[in-house]
């Protein structure tokens, strides 16, 4: 399970946290028995309602087809809609699968040119992946390769295409008029929380990642978070904190690890928080740090630069992967060195980066047993439910995102779409 440690010693925060933690135990008792006014957006409070055994047979049997034809696969999809799957597939895809080709998430010509290069001369299926069907990344996209199939397969390519969206949108529709296999999108969950459901477990079990084992993962941590009280409840114990830092002026969470496997999961987390958060002028702005390479960079900031960061460290604890660096009769001056694992080193570095760090401001780490399919389950439910927990504390709703539509109505209107 995951362990949160607190790293900041300031008598300050040890007296707050106790009087926060004590005052919104209401919260956590609302939030572990969901509440009907979210009810629309829950669906990923119970792990069973869109991750049962049926949903992840069909998945599996679907997923070992196309894994068997396909070379690439194409993900077309943004935010909500390719992040969790992402995550998962650049940290741990299994050799042999297809190639994953990421569309949807782009409005480049230079981008989609290059990854249309890369299905020249392969077997290639695609799975549009869309709540709404209205957002205009995904929908270009569809577009550009639904021709591309046409061109490449005639009448059967529409074996290759897999869409999911919500039952009753016009992308079903679209389905059941050119044959295409159609997933079900979940009615009552938001792109953002849509990891534990056909959203985010298709393209990874083409991936080859063991969804079972990642269902199973939000399972456990499910039970553990809808059970545990205020006092033992990482999650909400984490939710406090992070408001806590946000009330004494540290706007800003940087979430760091020394292992690059959670380069997309950072950019999963910060969907999460920016888009859950960040409204009616409040919100922690949700960054990334990937260790030990920043710490070259971003690091001189956070050790004297404006103080207005907190960090959050993800520690992985089985020692996973080993590299020895033996010596080679060259005088380099790194003898210090000799005989040493790279996993031992690394660790060192965490640690001496969360001392030095935690002199500056304050500090957390978040312990994960391994870096496997079990465990990214158990990360997606713990965000998700800590998210929830610290927009009730902000006093925000976790699952609406009005700021977005700004944009978007400027961008329809020039582009001549009728409303
Ligand atoms: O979390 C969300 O709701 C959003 O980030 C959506 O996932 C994103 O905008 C994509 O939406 P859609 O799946 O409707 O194309």
């Amino acid at each position: 399970m995951i362990k949160l440690r607190i790293h900041t010693k300031e008598e300050k925060y040890k007296k707050e946290y106790n009087k926060l933690i004590d005052g919104s135990k209401g919260i956590l008792g609302t939030a572990q028995k969901g509440e009907a006014e979210y009810a629309d957006s829950q669906g990923w409070l119970d792990t069973e309602e869109w991750a049962g055994e049926e949903k992840v047979k069909k998945l599996e049997k679907l997923a070992a087809k196309i894994r068997q034809n396909a070379d690439v696969f194409v993900l077309i999809g943004v935010g909500g809609s390719n992040n969790a799957a992402r995550a998962v597939i650049k940290a741990l895809q299994k050799a042999g699968t297809p190639d994953i080709v990421y569309a949807g998430n782009t409005l480049s010509p230079h981008a989609l040119n290059k990854m249309l290069k890369k299905l020249a001369g392969k077997s290639i299926y695609v799975n549009c992946i869309a709540k709404n069907f209205e957002t205009l990344e995904p929908g270009a996209s569809f577009r550009i390769l639904r021709k591309y199939l046409q061109e490449r397969y005639g009448s059967k390519a529409s074996e290759r295409i897999i869409a999911t969206g919500t039952a009753g949108s016009s992308l079903e529709r679209l389905c059941t008029a050119e044959g295409y296999t159609f997933l079900e999108f979940p009615d009552n969950i938001g792109g953002r929380y849509t990891a534990i459901s056909n959203v985010g477990l298709l393209p990874m079990a083409v991936a080859g990642i063991d969804i079972r084992e990642l269902v199973q993962g939000a399972g456990d941590m499910q039970k553990e978070l809808h059970a545990k009280k205020a006092e033992e409840n990482a999650a909400f114990q984490y939710a406090c904190l992070r408001n806590l830092f946000y009330r004494n002026g540290y706007k800003v969470e940087m979430l760091s690890s020394f292992e690059p496997q959670f380069r997309y999961f950072y950019k999963w987390w910060i969907q999460l928080f920016a888009e859950s958060e960040g409204k009616d002028d409040k919100g922690i702005f949700p960054v990334a740090g990937e260790y030990s390479e920043e710490l070259h960079s971003v690091g001189q900031f956070l050790q004297e630069g404006s103080p207005f960061i907190f960090e959050t460290f993800l520690d992985v604890q089985e020692h996973q992967d080993s590299l020895l660096i033996e010596a080679d009769g060259i005088q380099d001056y790194f003898d210090y060195l000799d005989g040493k694992d790279f996993w031992d080193v690394n660790k060192e570095a965490y640690k001496a980066t969360v001392s030095a760090h935690s002199r500056r401001m304050p500090c957390l780490t978040l312990e994960i047993g391994a870096l496997d399919a079990y465990h990214f389950g158990q990360l997606f439910y713990f965000f998700q439910f800590a998210c929830y927990l610290s927009c009730k504390l902000m006093g925000v709703n976790a699952f609406n995102q009005p700021g977005v539509e700004a944009y978007k109505k400027e961008m329809f209107k020039a582009l001549g779409k009728e409303d």
